[in-house]
């Protein structure tokens, strides 16, 4: 931060009444909020009410900038510099079978790039990367900073839980967000995600921003928005952000919930299974390596990243972090080790026709009913509980013809999952096109 304007004598009263009427907070006034709100003198209501009028008002670029800068420095700021080359990291937006970091992190880090990724956990709808690789018997994803870096330096990848200390600031602000109606809003999505990426230190980042009816921002439009300003203002952080704008109008791998979800990833990294989950996680993966300097273009990147599969190299390098990180790496050759739902639930098609639309929050949701997910931080999750979709948009479907595979637990709601999975998936007469699967792709100079 350039401005060293003491932050001491601003009282929260004057930022609220400034935002209140619309106008622009300069650099001392964001610092001493987050202050606040680190150190409790900030009350939550005036945290809240702050929040609000700037979901109404908005913020420019220059107080997004520094708001989400001062959140990243509102904890730990890591530095990776002891990690030789270039550090990559990846974020989604958040999805419905969304598991393209299982995949993509150890494909790059076969092609020389080294990926230091921090995740979160699933919460509502969309899983969480960490809750997934807990599936995997006796993985371990906390970690401590120099047990990370060792790991990233000598095997080339680590994925592992945000610690307590990294951006503390956004762990209040996302809190009250959560209970005031202020989440779905542009300046405090960017800074809540950036700062976290910010503060973990890597150089290059790629974004996936998901668009659609599984998508925290539904329109295109919106997506497009959120994904430029995410990269404009990572980029004025002086760190090499891009996005890619993919496709969450049905889940992006068929398989959806935690152990189910890293089969898909072993069986996408063996080379048994292809489709949309394979394709964003390459062009993904390839982003990062032309973003890292690894490869000239991103069609080269996607060569050397599909070859890694060819070789099995992708795979035993997933082993490898398994094993690292304490995990039993048979499933990687053996997937029945993995934790196993006790009975199966079938939906099948009332109708023939076509599956012409996925309401995909729905799937994410009917998911959860089964145990998958959590509805507040403190549920359980069953590792072994989920869905296997049959059918994507766009195909044919035969009467009584499997749609989906309901795996379900002692403590799942299966009537209301399957009630809402059913209602969930649209069956009509005529033929539909299936989905753009990338929308766009948002370079510095694009943002
Ligand atoms: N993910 C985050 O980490 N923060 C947001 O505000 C939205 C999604
Ligand atoms: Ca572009």
């Amino acid at each position: 931060m350039t401005n060293s304007t003491s932050t001491k004598n601003i009282r929260p009263a004057d930022i609220l009444r400034k935002k209140r009427f619309g106008g622009e907070l300069n650099e001392s006034e964001i610092r001493a909020f987050v202050r606040g709100v680190v150190d409790g003198s900030f009350a939550d209501y005036q945290i809240s009410a702050l929040l609000m009028a700037i979901c109404i008002h908005g913020m420019s670029d220059r107080e997004t900038l520094a708001l989400t800068l001062a959140m990243a420095h509102s904890g730990d700021m890591l530095d990776l510099r002891r990690i030789p080359g270039v550090k990559a990291d990846k974020h989604s937006s958040g999805g419905v079978g969304d598991t393209t970091s299982l995949i993509l992190v150890p494909l790059v880090a076969c092609c020389g790039v080294r990926m230091a990724k921090m995740s979160g956990r699933g919460l509502g709808f969309t899983g969480g990367t960490l809750d997934k690789l807990e599936a995997i018997p006796g993985m371990r994803v906390e970690m401590d900073i120099a047990s990370f870096e060792r790991q990233v330096t000598d095997i080339g990848c680590a994925i592992i839980g945000q610690t307590a200390e990294l951006a503390p600031a956004d762990k209040v602000l996302y809190a009250l967000r959560d209970v005031t109606e202020t989440v779905d809003c542009l300046p405090l999505i960017v800074s809540s995600i950036l700062s976290k990426k910010i503060a973990a230190g890597c150089d290059v980042v790629v974004l996936d921003v998901k668009t659609g009816s599984g998508a925290i921002m539904p329109t295109l439009e919106d997506s497009k928005k959120l994904a430029r300003t995410m990269v404009r203002i990572g980029n004025l952080s002086g760190k090499r952000f891009s996005a890619l704008i993919t496709d969450m109008d049905q889940p992006l791998g068929n398989y959806i919930g935690n152990a189910l979800e890293v089969e898909e990833a072993i069986d996408v990294l063996a080379g048994r299974t292809g489709g949309d989950l394979r394709d964003v996680s390459l062009q993904l993966g390839a982003r990062i390596l032309t973003g890292a300097g690894a490869a000239a273009t991103v069609e080269q990147g996607v060569e050397m990243l599909a070859a890694k599969i060819d070789s099995g190299e992708g795979l035993r390098k997933f082993a490898e972090m398994i094993r690292a990180q304490g995990g039993d790496p048979r499933v990687t050759e053996d997937t029945s080790l993995l934790p196993k739902a006790k009975s199966t639930v079938e939906l099948r098609a009332g109708e023939p026709g076509y599956l012409s639309a996925i309401r995909t929050a729905d799937v994410g949701s009917a998911a959860r009913l089964l145990g998958a997910g959590r509805e507040r931080k403190s549920d359980v999750i069953d590792p072994a509980v989920g869905i296997v979709m049959h059918k994507r948009v766009g195909d044919r479907v035969r009467r009584n013809e499997l749609l989906a595979t309901l795996h379900v637990g002692e403590r799942s709601d299966r009537i209301g999952a399957y009630n809402l999975l059913q209602r969930a998936l649209k069956i009509g007469p005529d033929p539909v096109s299936r989905p753009t699967l990338i929308h766009d792709v948002i370079e510095a100079e694009d943002a």
